[in-house]
């Protein structure tokens, strides 16, 4: 029978879980058993009890011995090395294990012996969607980039018809649409807003107009990004320019800018300098969620909301913690579409055939798969 391990997240500020009560007692069926460390949940609202009572074994966060026994480690972040030290040889890592160029993650796998699934690269096509943890987490953080927005602007978001007078509605620009930058389309015009929206790839103006909003089309050059996948690559220094220069007016009139462009495993495009903040009012708010992969904007800061002449500076880079409960149910849910069919046959078979486990298995029983994503230096 597959031992599964839920242990307490590791990193500060990480409020999610890798399972619930309910994903539990779906492993159950699937004929696993599940240890949960005390207090995993906590943090997410799942409490202790809940897991017992979908038969997990409850152990002590302090007691090595869980991590030995343990054939699947289920994690939101990589845990510490000394906790992957002590898992035993050809057990299996799954979470978001941010393996870009992550070669002390590299060589621990290798030492332990271990294989891993990390989430970030499961292909994006339609039978990953619903193992697809990049969206699930990206939508969270979508929706709760517009919220902060609009609670740390001095202006409404909606048009209103008052007694003392009309109220222009907020004019927010969204960078990027990709899952989180759609979702914060949706909840911007929810909110009332005139939303505009900048992307670099054609095949997004359809979506962001039939959500409402107008579309900013990338400007003309010869050398544009290409695409791949349906990810955007990098653009050339000179397009980033010709970019800026076109967002340059358009975040003068705006009172939100939410930055959500990104390229996987590089750093994020700069489409916000320090001379457009200075020609932003005082008042409006920027909320960056590609602070932590070097961010749009010049002068967010991972985790802090920082002023700068009048302007608010959010760096947005941990959003789906600030709603745990929900990100974790997700999250947890994400894990059982990956993992169902590697418990199939009552024991942990990692088929590398199939196109899901073997875009996302960087590590197979020590031995580096996926070099292209974790050799240091790659990006
Ligand atoms: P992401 O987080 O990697 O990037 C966000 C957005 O930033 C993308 O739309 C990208 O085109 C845009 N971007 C990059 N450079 C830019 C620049 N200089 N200026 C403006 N925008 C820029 O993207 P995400 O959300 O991970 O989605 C990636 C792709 O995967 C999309 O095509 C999405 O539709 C697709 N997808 C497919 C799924 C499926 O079929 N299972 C599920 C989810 C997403």
């Amino acid at each position: 029978m597959p031992r599964l391990l839920i242990p307490v997240e590791a990193l500060p500020g990480e409020t999610r879980v890798a399972a619930t009560p309910d994903t539990v007692k779906k492993f159950r069926s699937l004929g696993c058993s599940v240890s949960v460390e005390r207090g995993a949940g906590s943090a997410s609202g799942y409490l202790d009890q809940a897991y017992a009572d979908q038969g997990a074994d409850l152990v002590d966060p302090s007691d090595p011995s869980a991590w030995h026994q343990a054939d699947v480690v289920l994690c939101v972040q990589t845990p510490p090395a000394e906790s992957l030290a002590r898992m035993k040889r050809q057990s299996v890592l799954a979470g978001l294990l941010s393996p870009y160029g992550n070669d002390r993650l590299a060589s621990s796998l290798q030492a332990a012996g271990l294989s891993a699934l990390s989430l970030e690269l499961l292909p994006r096509i339609s039978r990953a969607q619903a193992a697809d943890a990049l969206s699930s987490q990206a939508n969270i953080a979508g929706y709760k980039s517009v919220l902060l927005a609009s609670s740390a602007l001095d202006r409404y978001f909606p048009m209103l018809m008052t007694a003392a007078g009309t109220v222009q509605p907020a004019r927010v620009v969204i960078l990027g649409a990709g899952v989180a930058g759609l979702q914060a389309v949706a909840t911007a015009r929810r909110l009332g807003a005139v939303v505009y929206v900048s992307d670099i790839r054609p095949a997004v103006k359809e979506q962001v107009e039939s959500l409402g909003a107008r579309f900013i089309d990338p400007p003309e050059m010869e050398d544009k990004p290409a695409e791949s996948g349906g990810y955007a690559k990098q653009a050339s220094d000179a397009f980033l320019a010709a970019q800026r220069q076109q967002l340059s007016d358009q975040l003068a009139e705006a009172d939100v800018a939410i930055c959500t462009a990104q390229v996987p495993g590089r750093r994020a495009p700069r489409l916000i300098s320090e001379d457009m903040l200075d020609r932003m009012r005082p008042g409006a708010v920027v909320v960056d969620l590609a602070v932590a992969q070097g961010g749009n904007c010049a002068a967010t800061v991972v985790g802090q909301t920082v002023e700068r002449n009048g302007v608010k500076l959010i760096g947005g880079n941990d959003l789906p913690c600030t709603v745990p409960n929900h990100a974790s149910a997700l999250y947890g849910r994400n894990l059982v579409a990956l993992l169902e069919p590697v418990f199939k046959d009552g024991a942990v078979t990692l088929d590398v055939e199939d196109e899901l486990i073997a875009g996302c298995l960087i590590c197979h029983d020590g031995t580096i798969r996926r070099s292209d994503v974790l050799t240091p230096g790659a990006n």
